[in-house]
């Protein structure tokens, strides 16, 4: 259970916006969520006791809405892979109406900043009627879901003001990193050398989110690009997927420009037909075993005129700026952490974007932070 939220304070702090200050606060979230999460001294994943067994969970449903969503997607594939955990996942409002057949016994992963977000409450008092145990990771310790819940884990992210999430995610992440390293040690996935080798790539994040910062020149480079482009098209391959995601739904939120994220080996089955000089691509492509046939499906982009804007890191700068007419250059971490650090930048773009076009980029139009219809 969370106890106190530390990370940042009431009142923009000097920055333009709420966002801005928000954005600036990734490696200090990230730093005091995995201070609520590892054990120093045995630098262990440590979670709350558990009226379940992780070990023998059949199944793990994932649901959220909007950028927890994106989150979830990425928690699915390092449950997947790392944890070998089958995983189940939908957006909130479409779940309960698919009403997937589930074993009694699996795990109902709920995550929300909020805890009230109206479809992701009602997802989970149907999990909960099927007798699956209720795991919920939040942001708001005194919230709905947090007391329907078997357990909450908490995303140590502070008050979040601005409308677009943004450091509440990589707080979310961070927590599904951990809850994926718990998991795999009790179900026998894990050895314990590639257990330190994951909580080393973990606890070394705060400081490289940090570096991303000097990229504000690189990313305003890119802004001044896709502020003058009507559709913007994100691509990213395995968990770099959800990034694209989250960094289109940035995009579209509060620049108010149509942005659409792709699988990277999904562009040339129907998005490549809408690739010109006028239709920005975005991708992320970090130096993991992906690089290789994201960077073929760049280059597929760039023969059919694309303008490739590219996050990379230092190890794939020299074969991305090959190619891209922008890139940005992040530090290299391990793969494991990197759809992390891969967020930090995307969301940058985007508030830089809305900056540009002067939108009220705490408060989109048309926007709730917590939405309570369903
Ligand atoms: C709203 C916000 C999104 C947020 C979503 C889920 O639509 O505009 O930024 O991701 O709700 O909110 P939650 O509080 O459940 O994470």
């Amino acid at each position: 259970q969370i106890t106190a939220l530390t990370a940042g304070s009431i009142g923009k702090d000097g920055y333009r916006h709420y966002m801005e200050k928000e954005l600036h606060e990734h490696p200090l979230v990230i730093g005091q969520t995995l201070q609520r999460m590892i054990d120093p001294a045995t630098r262990k994943v440590v979670l709350p006791d558990l009226p379940f067994d992780l070990a023998t969970v059949p199944r793990a449903v994932i649901t959220a809405c909007g950028s927890a969503f994106y989150a979830g997607m990425v928690g699915r594939y390092w449950l997947e892979e790392i944890a070998r955990l089958p995983v189940d996942i939908d957006v909130a409002s479409e779940m309960r109406y698919r009403d997937p057949p589930l074993t009694t016994g699996s795990l109902g992963l709920l995550i929300s900043q909020s805890g009230e977000t109206a479809d992701t409450l009602a997802a989970l008092r149907s999990l909960r009627e099927k007798a699956i145990h209720i795991l919920s990771v939040l942001n708001v310790e005194h919230s709905t879901m947090a007391r329907e819940s078997d357990v909450m884990l908490g995303t140590v992210a502070g008050p979040e003001i601005s409308v677009a999430s943004t450091k509440a995610f990589t707080a979310q992440l961070t927590v599904l990193a951990c809850l994926t390293i718990a998991t795999a040690r009790a179900r026998g996935t894990l050895d314990p050398l590639r257990e330190e080798e994951l909580v080393a790539a973990l606890m070394d994040l705060p400081s490289r989110a940090a570096e991303v910062f000097n990229q504000g020149n690189a990313i305003r480079k890119m802004a001044a690009i896709v502020a003058e482009a009507r559709d913007v098209l994100y691509l990213g391959r395995g968990s770099m997927f959800p990034v694209a995601m989250e960094g289109a739904l940035k995009l579209k939120e509060i620049s108010y420009i149509h942005a659409e994220a792709y699988a990277a080996g999904e562009m040339k089955h129907g998005p490549i037909s809408l690739i010109d000089r006028t239709v920005p691509i975005v991708a992320s492509v970090p130096s993991t075993p992906l690089f290789d046939k994201t960077l073929s499906n760049l280059q597929e982009a760039k023969a059919r005129g694309g303008r490739l804007l590219v996050f990379t890191d230092t190890q794939g700068a020299d074969r991305v700026s090959a190619i891209a007419e922008q890139i940005v250059v992040l530090p290299r971490v391990h793969d494991f952490v990197a759809p992390i650090l891969q967020t930090i930048p995307v969301q940058m773009l985007a508030y830089e974007v809305a900056v540009l076009k002067g939108t009220d980029v705490d408060q989109p139009r048309n926007l709730a932070k917590s939405v309570t219809v369903e």
